[in-house]
C-alpha cells in the first residue's frame, strides 16, 4: 500500500502551473487548456502504477533501456537495469525506464549505420518529451553508444552513460578466441583453403560466448572509451566486462550519480566541449581504435556545433603514442586484459601531459581531478604502455587528403602493413556491392598484389548506406598465392575489429559525384601515409569528360519513409553522416 505523506494532496499545487511543470514527473506537462486538470490526469495515470505520493516527487531519473532480442550484445540489461535501479532509489531518485531503439551490428539490413540517427532521434525527442530529470544512457553494440550522446546531446537534460561492456574470450581448440579480430581472421583462412567447412563452423560456435560487446578494441569498445574520454560515463567503468561484477557495481553507482547529475543541472553541453573532444580524439588515437569512433565523434560534435576537424585529427595523431597492445592491435590481448590491467584510467594517466585536464566530468570532478586520485594505481605493462616506450610513437590512425579526397580519407595504421604506406598501384575498380561480389574470386581477374582494390557507391548517401564493406576481400587466387594484405579503398566504413592496409571514409563520396566516381580500372592512384595524401594520377581533361557522362546518370531517390529521409539529408563522413536537420549552428567552445 502506498504511504501516506504530508504532501499527499500535492505538495507543490500551491505554485503557478508553470512552476510545476519545472522538474519531477510534472515538468513538460500536455495543455489541455487547464495547467490543474493536467496535472490531475498525469498524477492519476502514475498512480495506476502504484507509485505513492512520495516517490511521485523525488527526482526522476528516466533509464533508456536497449535491450532487445535482436541484440545479442545486450542480452544482460535487465540484470543491469535493476542494479542501476538500486542507486537511483538509493540516492533518493526515482528510477524510470524506457526502451528505445536497439541498434545491432548483425541483425539489421541494409547495415547498421543507417539506423544510427533514428536512433538518435528517439533518443532525443523521447529524454526531452517525457518527464525526467537526468537520464541514464544505457548502451553497448557499435552505434548505441555515439546515437544515445548524440541524442542526448541535443535534448539538453543531464545525462550519464552505462556501458554494457565487452564479452569475455572463449576458447576454439587450442585458440583463446574473441569476437571479432578472430572471426575474420578464421575467415581468411577459410577462404583461403586453410580450414575446412566443419572446422569453421566449429570455430562460429566458439566467438562469441558471452553477454557483451566484441571482445577486442573494436568499434563498441572504442566509442565505450571515447564516452569515458569526453566525460560522459563514471571513471574507470567503460572497460568493465559485461559478466563481471563489477560492471553491476558500475551500474548501482552510475543510477546514485545520475541523482546527483539532476540536481547539479550539469547538461551534456558542460561537459562535451572542443577540448574534451581533443581528450576523447587522443584516446581514440592512443588505443589504435576503430576507424568508426572517428564518424561518431564528429557526429556526437556537431550536435553541440563543434566539429571534428581532420586536419587537428592528424596534428593530435602526430603527437600521440599509441599505448594498448589490443586487438587489433598486436596479437595477444582482449578487453578483458585490458581492463584488468588498469583500462582507459591507466591511457589516460600516461596521455595527462597532453590532456585539457579542466574538463567537466559527469561525476562532477574535473578530469584532473580524477587522474591525481588514481595516480597509484598499478597497470599490467604488457598490455597497457607508457608514454616513453609505446608501441607506435605516433597515433593509430590518420586522415589523407588528396585528388581522390579532396574532403579526407583515413587510415588505420596500426593495423595496416607498413611496406605498402608509400606505393603507388593501378586501380581495379568495383562498381559497387554486387559487382564486387560477383568478380572478385574470378579466377580470370586481372589482379596482382601491387594493384589497389577500389570499391565505389558505397558512402553515407549511396542505397547501400555506408555499410562495413571497406574490409574488400583479397581475391582467392591471391589469398592463395600466400597474399595477405594489398592497398584497398573505399568510401565505406570498417568495422573496429578488421585490420589491412585500406583506406576508408573517402569524401565527397563517389555516389554525389566525389573524384572516387571517376576512378577506371587501370587508373594509377599514389599513396603516401608519410605525406597523408591519397591521389588520383589522370588529366583534368579526362576526368571532365568523365565526369560529364557520370552526371548524366540518373541515381533516383527513394519513393518514400525513412529511405528517403535518410538518402535527402545525411551529410559526409567528416561531419559525421549526422542528418543536416539535425545539427545547430556552430560554436566555438
Ligand atoms: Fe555488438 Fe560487436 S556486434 S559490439
Amino acid at each position: 500500500m502506498a504511504k501516506k505523506s504530508k504532501t499527499t494532496s500535492g505538495g507543490d499545487d500551491a505554485l503557478p502551473p508553470g512552476q510545476r511543470a519545472a522538474s519531477g514527473y510534472l515538468r513538460g506537462l500536455q495543455n489541455y487548456g487547464d495547467p490543474d486538470f493536467s496535472v490531475y490526469l498525469r498524477r492519476a495515470f502514475a498512480r495506476s502504477m502504484g507509485y505513492s505520493m512520495d516517490e511521485l516527487q523525488r527526482p526522476v531519473i528516466g533509464i533508456a533501456n536497449t535491450y532487445s532480442r535482436f541484440n545479442p550484445c545486450h542480452r544482460h540489461f535487465p540484470e543491469l537495469v535493476e542494479a542501476t535501479k538500486r542507486g537511483i532509489q538509493s540516492a533518493g531518485g526515482l528510477a524510470m525506464e524506457f526502451p528505445t531503439i536497439s541498434v545491432h551490428e548483425s541483425t539489421l539490413a541494409p547495415n547498421s549505420m543507417k539506423f544510427r540517427n533514428l536512433m538518435a532521434m528517439d533518443s532525443e525527442e523521447m529524454i526531452r518529451a517525457q518527464p525526467m530529470d537526468a537520464v541514464v544512457l544505457m548502451g553497448g553494440c557499435d552505434k548505441t553508444v555515439p546515437a544515445q550522446l548524440m541524442g542526448a546531446a541535443s535534448a539538453g537534460k543531464p545525462a550519464i552513460q552505462l556501458i554494457g561492456g565487452p564479452q569475455m574470450t572463449g576458447r576454439y581448440r587450442e585458440h583463446r578466441v574473441g569476437a571479432c579480430t578472430d572471426c575474420r581472421k578464421f575467415w581468411v583462412e577459410y577462404r583461403a583453403g586453410g580450414m575446412s567447412k566443419p572446422e569453421i563452423e566449429e570455430a562460429e560456435g566458439r566467438l562469441v560466448t558471452t553477454a557483451g560487446t566484441c571482445a577486442v578494441m573494436g568499434t563498441a569498445s572504442t566509442m565505450a572509451a571515447i564516452a569515458e574520454a569526453l566525460g560522459m560515463t563514471l571513471p574507470g567503468t567503460a572497460a568493465i566486462p559485461a559478466v563481471h561484477a563489477d560492471r553491476l557495481r558500475a551500474a548501482e553507482a552510475t543510477g546514485a550519480a545520475a541523482v546527483r547529475l539532476a540536481a547539479s543541472k550539469l547538461t551534456p553541453d558542460k561537459i562535451i566541449t572542443q577540448k574534451s573532444l581533443d581528450n576523447a580524439t587522443r584516446v581514440l588515437l592512443a588505443l589504435g581504435g576503430s576507424t568508426n569512433g572517428v564518424v561518431h565523434l564528429a557526429a556526437i560534435a556537431g550536435r553541440l556545433g563543434l566539429s571534428l576537424d581532420l586536419h587537428r585529427f592528424n596534428e593530435l595523431s602526430d603527437t600521440t603514442p599509441v599505448l594498448a597492445a589490443v586487438k587489433p592491435v598486436g596479437n595477444e590481448f582482449y578487453m578483458e586484459d585490458f581492463y584488468a590491467a588498469g583500462g582507459i584510467g591507466a591511457v589516460l594517466r600516461e596521455l595527462k601531459p597532453l590532456l585539457h585536464l579542466d574538463c567537466m566530468t559527469v561525476a562532477g570532478e574535473t578530469l584532473g581531478d580524477r587522474l591525481t586520485a588514481d595516480e597509484a594505481l598499478w597497470v599490467d605493462r604488457r598490455v597497457i604502455k607508457t608514454a616513453a616506450d609505446p608501441i607506435e610513437p605516433e597515433g593509430g590512425l590518420v586522415a589523407l587528403f588528396g585528388t581522390l579526397a579532396p574532403d579526407g580519407a583515413i587510415i588505420k595504421r596500426s593495423a595496416a602493413t607498413p611496406e605498402l604506406f608509400e606505393k603507388t598501384g593501378r586501380a581495379v575498380v568495383f562498381t559497387g556491392l554486387d559487382d564486387m561480389n560477383a568478380r572478385v574470386d574470378d579466377p580470370d581477374l586481372d589482379v596482382t598484389a601491387d594493384d589497389f582494390l577500389v570499391l565505389q557507391n558505397v558512402g553515407p548517401a549511396s542505397p547501400a548506406a555506408m555499410p562495413e564493406a571497406g574490409f574488400l576481400p583479397i581475391p582467392k587466387k591471391l589469398l592463395r598465392a600466400g597474399v595477405k594484405d594489398m592497398v584497398r579503398m573505399s568510401d565505406a566504413r570498417m568495422s573496429g575489429t578488421a585490420y589491412g592496409t585500406i583506406i576508408l571514409h573517402i569524401a565527397p563520396e563517389s555516389h554525389i559525384g566525389g573524384p572516387l566516381a571517376l576512378v577506371r580500372t587501370g587508373d594509377m592512384i599514389r599513396l603516401s601515409v608519410k605525406e597523408r595524401r591519397l591521389d588520383l594520377l589522370v588529366d583534368e581533361a579526362e576526368l571532365a569528360e568523365r565526369r560529364a557522362v557520370w552526371a548524366k546518370e540518373a541515381r533516383p531517390l527513394p519513393e518514400r519513409g525513412y529511405d528517403r529521409l535518410f538518402r535527402e539529408n545525411v551529410l559526409q563522413a567528416p561531419k559525421g553522416a549526422d542528418f543536416g536537420f539535425l545539427v545547430p549552428k556552430a560554436r566555438s567552445t
